[in-house]
């Protein structure tokens, strides 16, 4: 007798696929290894996992789609914008027990027009930084946060890692600039508060509250942001110092006594010649100094004066260079901002980004090389950073990716010191084991309570911000 041929049950991950490419178009799912690769990655190259898929949905509706769907099969989901984040919190890692799907917004990149009245504008989370401030500028305003990675790195990736950068002494970091946004919860509910007003105390405010949730609470799909004044005239000075103490009292002075300080940025001198040695710009000053401090000051009028004339009455500063031209100042912040670049191309480093109190500052320079060579000798330390907030970045290049030691020397000088062991970038997976170090127990547990509120089967980001269970 004949059987009945049984009907072999498909393969579950072949099952999601099909199912996302229903989601988004299957144009939008990736799968092919090559393909994948940039995704996979983090950009210091020290997080990677395979990801079952990369699927690109173009509207929220999209996103619910996507997660609703992998809410069914099991799978976790990673929201990745420009992929431009340091604490590998924007790849897969591996964690999680089923298949993972990066969620790129690059294709939410919707600029609605400016509202000049308010100063505010509404765009969708995939949006570049650049693409931001070249469609505000074209309206007479500016964004308040800016970075070096401005080319790739998305409001949406800005808002979940609750981004600094450079004009933090003036405008703050990412969450003074969000006013409202939309963004699907892990149930594939959407929270929505767009526009989103200045004065607004109806509620929770979930704007505040996914700002610097690093994916893990939901997928941010638009925003609504407040503007600030353009300053058309810029001017740009850097310093040569001798001591970190007087560069940090400068800094502070100024900010107080001249409204057109935009920003403050100090490095040192084994990270300029890093940089010289890389970026083939050109020395500003015909000496080394131990450490280098620059200014932006900007405004209606030409700044150049008012910096030199500040500058020429500052103590410590042993040389200086004033750039007014546009190609002048370009040169100058290369300088600084070139340093990630070049400290990256010396090998896969350690990057830590932490922050303590001003008047500390000096001190965390002197001891941070000291306990870095105690945890790896030999290893090369950089320190640069924004130094109205006490926010330095330290780049380490010696120690194998996973050895620990060094990052653990700064972090715990970090927190004897007082200070926040993320202060730009997030905890990502670099520093879930610092978390509670640094915020207690209590707000740890408050935070579980909230994920697990949100994301009760701890479907986006695992093993990203808190260790899963408990
Ligand atoms: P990604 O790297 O893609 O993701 C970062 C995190 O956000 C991940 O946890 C991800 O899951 C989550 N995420 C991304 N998009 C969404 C979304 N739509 N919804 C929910 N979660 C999301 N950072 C600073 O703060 N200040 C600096 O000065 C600075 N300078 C930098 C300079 C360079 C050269 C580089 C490479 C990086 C720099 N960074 C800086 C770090 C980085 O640019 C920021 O963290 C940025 O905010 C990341 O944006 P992204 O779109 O690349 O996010
Ligand atoms: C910076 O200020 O340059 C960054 O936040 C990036 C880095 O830490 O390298
Ligand atoms: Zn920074």
């Amino acid at each position: 007798m004949r059987g009945v041929a049984a009907c072999s049950p498909m393969d579950p991950n072949e099952e999601l696929l099909q199912s996302l490419r229903a989601s988004v178009g299957p144009g939008h799912v990736l799968t092919d290894a090559d393909v994948r690769a940039t995704y996979e990655t983090d950009w210091t190259r020290r997080w990677h996992g395979d990801a079952l898929a990369v699927v690109r949905p173009a509207s929220a509706d999209e996103v619910i789609a996507v997660l609703v769907t992998c809410a069914a099969a099991g799978a976790a989901v990673i929201a990745q914008g420009g992929n431009t984040g340091l604490v590998g919190g924007s790849v897969p890692r591996g964690v999680a027990a089923g298949p993972q799907v990066v969620l790129s917004t690059l294709r939410l990149r919707d600029l609605e027009p400016v509202d000049a009245i308010a100063g505010e504008v509404t765009v969708g989370s995939g949006v570049t930084l650049a693409a931001l401030q070249a469609h505000v500028r074209a309206s007479g305003f500016d964004f308040g946060v800016d970075l070096g990675a401005r080319d790739s790195a998305t409001v949406g990736g800005m808002i979940a890692t609750n981004a600094g950068g450079i004009h933090v002494l003036r405008h703050g970091p990412m969450r003074a600039q969000l006013l409202g946004l939309e963004a699907v919860l892990a149930d594939g509910s959407v929270v929505r508060r767009l526009p989103g007003m200045v004065k607004d105390n109806t509620g929770y405010h979930f704007p505040s509250l996914l700002a610097g949730s690093e994916g893990t609470l939901a997928v941010i799909t638009r925003a609504h942001l407040h503007l600030v004044a353009s300053k058309p005239r810029r001017a740009v000075a850097l310093l040569g110092m001798a001591q970190v103490a007087e560069a940090v009292a400068l800094a502070g002075d100024l900010r107080r006594s001249m409204p057109e300080l935009a920003a403050a940025e100090l490095f040192f001198d084994e990270g300029m010649e890093l940089v010289l040695r890389h970026a083939h710009v050109d020395r500003p000053f015909g000496g080394r100094h131990p450490a280098y401090l620059l200014l932006e000051a900007d405004g209606e009028t030409d700044p150049t004066d008012l910096l030199a004339d500040a500058i020429t009455q500052a103590n410590g500063v042993t040389d200086a260079v004033v750039a007014g031209d546009e190609a002048g100042r370009a040169r100058l912040w290369a300088l600084r901002e070139r340093h990630t670049e070049a400290i990256g191309a010396e090998g896969v480093a350690h990057k830590l980004d932490v922050a303590v109190p001003v008047s500390r500052l000096a001190e965390f320079v002197a001891r941070v090389r000291r306990d870095v060579e105690g945890a790896s000798p030999g290893s090369a330390t950089y320190l640069y950073g924004h130094v109205c907030e006490g926010n330095l970045h330290v780049g380490i290049i010696g120690p194998a990716p996973d050895d620990e030691a060094v990052d653990d020397a700064v972090l715990r000088l970090t927190v004897e010191l007082g200070g926040s062991v993320s202060a730009e970038h997030g905890i990502g997976a670099a520093k879930v084991g610092w978390l509670e170090a640094d915020r207690g127990v209590a707000d740890v547990a408050a935070m579980r309570a909230i994920k697990r509120a949100l994301d009760p089967n701890w479907m986006l980001n695992p093993g990203v911000l808190l260790r899963e269970g408990g």
